[in-house]
């Protein structure tokens, strides 16, 4: 069990956590990344199966071309829903110079195993836990949803060695935070209480 003053603490990682979407150029060292997967794989998985992988890149080239290769994809999708508050994503998304991954300088893709049944709900929970356990860090990150769009494309998947039996779950990027944008409210719980 944990001691209260850990009890405060990871409250307080929970509730301070935001995505990140401007970071400096400071390289999250190696052991931090380590670090951070640890504690991914410390989520419950069904059955224990644990059904992950991780693919962790600071190839900005490569970055840059799954990011090009995703934004015409995405604007071409969000053009057509054409949601309130949408329109300044698309405005960055027909920026030559802008990247999907907002030049983070590094890439974790969790990767679920297809076989696993519950893969994508098992990866989503080490996701989460990687990402608080980064903010406890001090390191930023965000969940490029956007970033699955590369199961799409063979050649990008085949440079960043994703293997066929498993499928892209979470592409996270992590960085030291250059500016943290408020952390969006939450809206009240509806909880019904059957007691
Ligand atoms: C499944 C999923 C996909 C997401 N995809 C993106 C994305 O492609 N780009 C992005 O900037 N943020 C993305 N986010 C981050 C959300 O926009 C963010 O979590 C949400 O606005 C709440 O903000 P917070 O994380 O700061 O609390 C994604 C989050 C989740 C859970």
């Amino acid at each position: 069990m944990v001691t209260d003053t850990e009890a405060i603490g990871i409250f307080s990682v929970i509730r301070e956590r935001r995505s990140v979407r401007n970071y400096t150029d400071r390289e999250v060292p190696d052991e931090a990344l380590r670090a951070i997967i640890a504690a991914g794989i410390q989520a419950p998985t069904a059955l224990g199966l644990q059904p992950w992988q991780f693919v962790v890149t600071r190839d900005r080239d490569l970055m840059r071309r799954a990011s090009d290769y995703c934004k015409p994809i995405l604007a071409e999708k969000i053009g057509e829903e054409s949601r309130p508050g949408t329109e300044e994503f698309l405005t960055a998304l027909k920026d030559p110079g802008f990247s999907i991954f907002y030049n983070a300088p590094v890439l974790v893709l969790v990767l679920g195993a297809r076989e696993a049944l519950s893969s994508v709900l098992d990866c989503t929970l080490c996701a989460e836990n990687m990402m608080l356990a980064a903010w406890a860090l001090g390191i930023g990150s965000c969940w490029i949803g956007s970033a699955t769009l590369i199961e799409q494309n063979p050649e990008i998947l085949a440079a960043l060695k994703v293997p066929d039996d498993h499928q892209i779950v979470a592409p996270l990027i992590f960085g030291y935070p250059a500016l943290l944008s408020p952390k969006p409210a939450r809206r009240e719980p509806r909880i019904t209480w059957v007691l």
